[in-house]
């Protein structure tokens, strides 16, 4: 059995949408993975083979003022889940994101690069990274910049204000690649089907700034909105980002054959499957 912890999210859905065969979902208040005892009952009793976790405390900026919740949800909850998917012999699919990179490399990132959060967010998912290597058998994906139809996500946001705004000032100096959770579903489940393990990056192909990305949605949807520049300084929110952090997704297309399509060909898709 493959389990989906978070399967209630964005992310989430999709697994559960995607995944074929003997397929569970928990989310909470079924399982809490930041308690041990919630864990071990769920799953000693399911007993599943693949565990994936796409649970998480995934506010950004809410985490900057909650460390204490993100590293507890995000860092020692996936230590819990590592623990006993040793001791039910499961495996265990973490994912993750490119907030662990400082975003200063000038070129996309690989797998193996050094890591450096600018964020709690970001320490927290590498927390969760290392605790997710304690299970002897694991997978990480890490990805990035996702939207998808069941949650919360940049493209509702900018279909939400171009009803109400003609103008809208947008950060122009971050870089990095649009994901569609769908697609990443179908990786996932990929590289689950072929026994991937270790760190892989998978995000849609190309790359562009959140103004751009606002752009185009505009320009995809027909709203009429002027998208004018600002800096990630202007915007001044609670939590760093890292300015550059397009995952070189090279090792995934090299062991398992699979290209993420265009982030633009992914945002049509969205956009033609929400009306
Ligand atoms: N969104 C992005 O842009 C992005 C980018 C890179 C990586 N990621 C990673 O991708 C994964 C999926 O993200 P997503 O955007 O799909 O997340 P999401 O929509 O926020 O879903 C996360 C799910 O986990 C649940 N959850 C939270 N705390 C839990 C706990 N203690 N025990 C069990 N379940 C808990 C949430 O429930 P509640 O809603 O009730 O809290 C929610 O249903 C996460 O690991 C995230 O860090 C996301």
């Amino acid at each position: 059995m493959i389990l989906v912890i978070g399967a209630n999210g964005m992310l989430g859905h999709d697994l559960m949408a995607t995944l074929e065969g003997d397929v569970r979902g928990v989310d909470l208040p079924e399982i809490d993975i930041t308690d041990l005892v919630s864990v071990r009952k769920i799953l000693l009793t399911l007993k599943p083979k693949v565990i994936i976790n796409s649970a998480a405390y995934t506010d950004v900026d809410g985490c900057e003022s909650n460390a204490e919740r993100a590293m507890t949800v995000n860092g020692e909850g996936v230590g819990l889940l590592a623990l006993t998917a040793r001791e039910i012999g499961a495996k265990l699919v973490q994912i993750s994101t490119d907030y662990v990179f400082d975003g200063k490399k000038g070129a996309p990132y690989l797998e193996a690069d050094p890591v450096g959060p600018l964020s709690i967010y970001g320490e927290s998912k590498l927390a969760g990274e290392l605790n997710a290597a304690m299970a002897p058998e694991h997978l990480i994906v890490r990805t990035q910049w996702l939207y998808g139809i069941h949650g919360k996500n940049f493209v509702e946001t900018m279909i939400k204000l171009s009803g109400e705004k003609s103008e809208l000032a947008i950060v122009d100096d971050q870089i990095g690649s649009p994901t569609f959770t769908r697609d990443l579903a179908l990786v996932i489940k990929a590289l689950v089907e072929k026994g991937g393990s270790g760190i892989y990056h998978a995000a849609n192909s190309g790359f562009c700034s959140w103004n751009e990305f606002a752009k185009a949605i505009f320009a995809e949807t027909g709203a009429n909105v002027t998208v004018n520049s600002m800096t990630t300084k202007e915007l001044n929110r609670p939590a760093n980002r890292p300015l550059y952090s397009i995952l070189d997704c090279s090792r995934l297309e090299r062991d398992s054959g699979l290209k993420m399509r265009d982030w633009q060909d992914a945002l049509r898709e969205y956009l033609s499957l929400r009306k």
